[in-house]
């Protein structure tokens, strides 16, 4: 079962404004809404808050320190091991893979456990104060990870956002 990180940064490194996206990028949206549907998210709590509920047709897991935080709609976990462990172990889940959907700080810790990173990566730079972390200057610096493929967006039109999809993989 693989572990991949999806997140959509700007050339800082920037994904969030408070508890927002910076940016409305619908191809981005459809992007990881195609790649996580029927498959495991693991969020941390504030950005379940974000979302305001699980999101539909896939495995939803957050991540708090909080030992009385509970949601109807998805599991709950004091720490990122713990729900990753869970999900392998689990033999009905097999053919899913683990998404992690952030935010900064959940991907920060997933760090150890992943395979693959999947970013969006935005040439420009927008207004907000959370960072995805080991990203500066339009590259990820995270050595043990090397880029394998990158794919422009399709809806490329005078003016709009530039973005690229990068996939990096762990190298062996
Ligand atoms: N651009 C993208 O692709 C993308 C994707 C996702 C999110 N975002 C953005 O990211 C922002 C949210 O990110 P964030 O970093 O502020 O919050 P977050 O990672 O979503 O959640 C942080 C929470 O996770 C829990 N947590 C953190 N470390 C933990 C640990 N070691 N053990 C147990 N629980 C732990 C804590 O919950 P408790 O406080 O309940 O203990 C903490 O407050 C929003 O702006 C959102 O829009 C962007």
């Amino acid at each position: 079962m693989k572990v991949i990180a999806i997140a959509a940064v700007d050339r800082n490194g920037l994904i969030g404004k408070d508890s927002e996206l910076p940016w409305n990028i619908p191809e981005d949206m459809k992007f990881f809404k195609d790649a996580t549907r029927e498959q495991i998210v693991i969020m941390g709590r504030k950005t379940y808050d974000s979302l305001g509920k699980a999101l539909p047709k896939r495995e939803n897991a957050v991540i708090t320190r909080d030992l009385k935080w509970h949601a109807s709609d998805a599991r709950v976990f004091n720490d990122l091991l713990s729900a990753i462990q869970y999900f392998k172990g689990n033999l009905a889940l097999q053919d899913k893979t683990i998404f992690i959907i952030g935010g900064a700080e959940i991907y920060s810790l997933s760090v150890p456990y992943l395979d693959e990173i999947w970013l969006t990566e935005i040439d420009a730079e927008f207004e907000g104060n959370v960072y995805f972390p080991f990203y500066r200057n339009g590259c990820l610096e995270l050595a043990s990870f090397t880029r394998v493929s990158s794919r422009p967006q399709s809806d490329l039109h005078e003016g709009s956002v530039r973005y690229v999809f990068s996939t990096y993989l762990k190298k062996s």
